[in-house]
C-alpha cells in the first residue's frame, strides 16, 4: 500500500515508519523536523501540501500520528493545538475523501489522556476510594486541558468523516510510551526505570507496540468500518481489584506476581503504594486482534 504517516520524525514515526516499510510499503513521512523516516517536510496545517501528497503519491492509507502533545502545553499556545490536532487532521480527512482520492481507510493515533478529567488525575488525593477501571465505554469525556481536547475534537471529526463518506477509521487511545522521565509525582521517589516498569502494569507500552497497534489497525481498519480502541499493556489487574489498588498497590501486584518483590529489591526498586487507574486493553485483544507483546510479566523475566 502507498501510506501517508504523519509525524514521520517523531518518536513513533521513527518505530513505525521502518516497520511499515518492512512489509513492503510504500511510505511517505511528513514532517516539520527533517529525519531519516522523513520524506516530506511541510505540515498537516498546509492543506495544499497535504492534497498534493495524497493525489500524486496516490496514497492509499494514512496513518495520522503528527500532534502538539502533552509536553508542548508548557511551550505552545493554545491555537497551535487546535491549529495541529484538529485543522491538521480535518485537512487529511477531507483530502482522503476527495474525488479521485484513493485513500481507503485512516488511522488516528489518539491518547488515552483524554480519557482522564481532573477528578480521575486527582485520584486518592481527590477522595477517591478505589482505582478507576477504565474502557472505551468511559463517559462522559472531560478531557482536562488543549491537548486533550483538541484530541477529543479530532477523534469527532473522525467519527464524522465515516458516518458522512464511510471511510473506514480506526481510532487508537494510546497508553503512555515516550521514552522521558515520569512528569508524575510517583517520579520523585522512583527512578525512570523504576516508574516504567511499574506504569507496565496499568498505563504503559512499548514503543514497538505501539507501532504495531497501528499496523494491526491498518489491516482491519476496512473491516471495522469505524473503532475506537485503548491500546496498553494487557493489565493483569480486574476490577475486583480496584478497591485494594488504591490502599495497598504492592499486595495485589504481590498475589499476581509472588516474586516481584524479591526482583525489585535487588535493584532496590519500589511499587507505587497507590494506583489509581487501570486501563483495560481487551476490547483491542479481542476485536482489533491485537495485544502488546511486553506487559509486566515479560519486564520481570527481563530483570531475571
Ligand atoms: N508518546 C506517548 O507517550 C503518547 C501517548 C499517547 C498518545 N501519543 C500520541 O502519539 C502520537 C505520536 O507521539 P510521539 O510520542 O511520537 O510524539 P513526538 O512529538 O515524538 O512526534 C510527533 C511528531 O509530530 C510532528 N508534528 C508536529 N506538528 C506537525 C505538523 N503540523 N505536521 C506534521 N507533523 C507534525 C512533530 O514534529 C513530531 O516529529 C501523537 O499523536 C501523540 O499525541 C503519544
Amino acid at each position: 500500500m502507498n501510506i501517508l504517516v504523519t509525524g514521520s520524525s517523531g518518536w513513533l514515526g521513527q518505530t513505525l515508519v521502518p516497520r511499515l516499510v518492512r512489509d513492503g510499503h510504500k511510505v511517505v513521512g511528513l514532517d516539520p523536523e527533517p529525519g531519516p523516516t522523513t520524506e516530506v517536510v511541510g505540515s498537516v496545517v498546509d492543506r495544499a501540501l497535504v492534497r498534493h501528497l495524497v493525489r500524486d503519491h496516490g496514497i492509499e492509507a494514512i496513518v495520522h500520528a503528527a500532534a502538539r502533545h502533552k509536553p508542548h502545553i508548557e511551550t505552545h499556545d493554545n491555537s497551535e493545538f487546535v491549529a495541529v490536532n484538529v485543522q491538521g487532521t480535518l485537512n487529511l480527512l477531507e483530502e482522503a475523501v476527495a474525488p479521485g482520492s484513493k485513500v481507503d481507510r485512516f488511522v488516528f493515533t489518539s491518547t488515552t489522556s483524554l480519557m482522564i478529567s481532573q477528578k480521575i488525575r486527582d485520584g486518592k488525593a481527590g477522595g477517591a476510594k478505589q482505582a478507576m477501571w477504565i474502557d472505551e465505554t468511559l463517559g462522559p469525556l472531560e478531557p482536562r486541558n488543549i491537548y486533550g481536547v483538541t484530541k477529543r475534537a479530532a477523534e469527532e471529526l473522525c467519527r464524522l468523516f465515516n458516518h458522512l463518506h464511510k471511510l473506514p477509521i480506526v481510532i487508537l487511545r494510546t497508553a503512555r510510551f515516550f521514552p522521558e522521565e515520569d512528569d508524575m509525582a510517583h517520579a520523585i521517589e522512583q527512578s525512570g526505570d523504576n516508574t516504567k516498569a511499574n506504569e507496565f502494569l496499568f498505563r504503559r507500552l512499548s514503543v514497538e507496540d505501539a507501532a504495531e497497534a497501528h499496523v494491526a489497525a491498518l489491516h482491519k481498519a476496512p473491516a471495522l468500518g469505524f473503532d475506537t480502541f485503548i491500546i496498553s499493556a494487557m493489565t493483569p489487574f480486574s476490577p475486583d481489584d480496584c478497591r485494594e489498588l488504591i490502599v495497598d498497590a504492592p499486595k495485589v501486584v504481590e498475589r499476581y506476581f509472588p516474586d516481584y518483590r524479591e526482583l525489585y529489591d535487588r535493584r532496590g526498586w519500589t511499587m507505587f503504594a497507590s494506583i489509581d487507574r487501570v486501563y483495560d486493553a481487551s476490547k483491542a485483544r479481542d476485536r482489533l486482534g491485537f495485544t502488546c507483546g511486553t506487559g509486566f510479566a515479560e519486564i520481570l523475566d527481563s530483570l531475571r
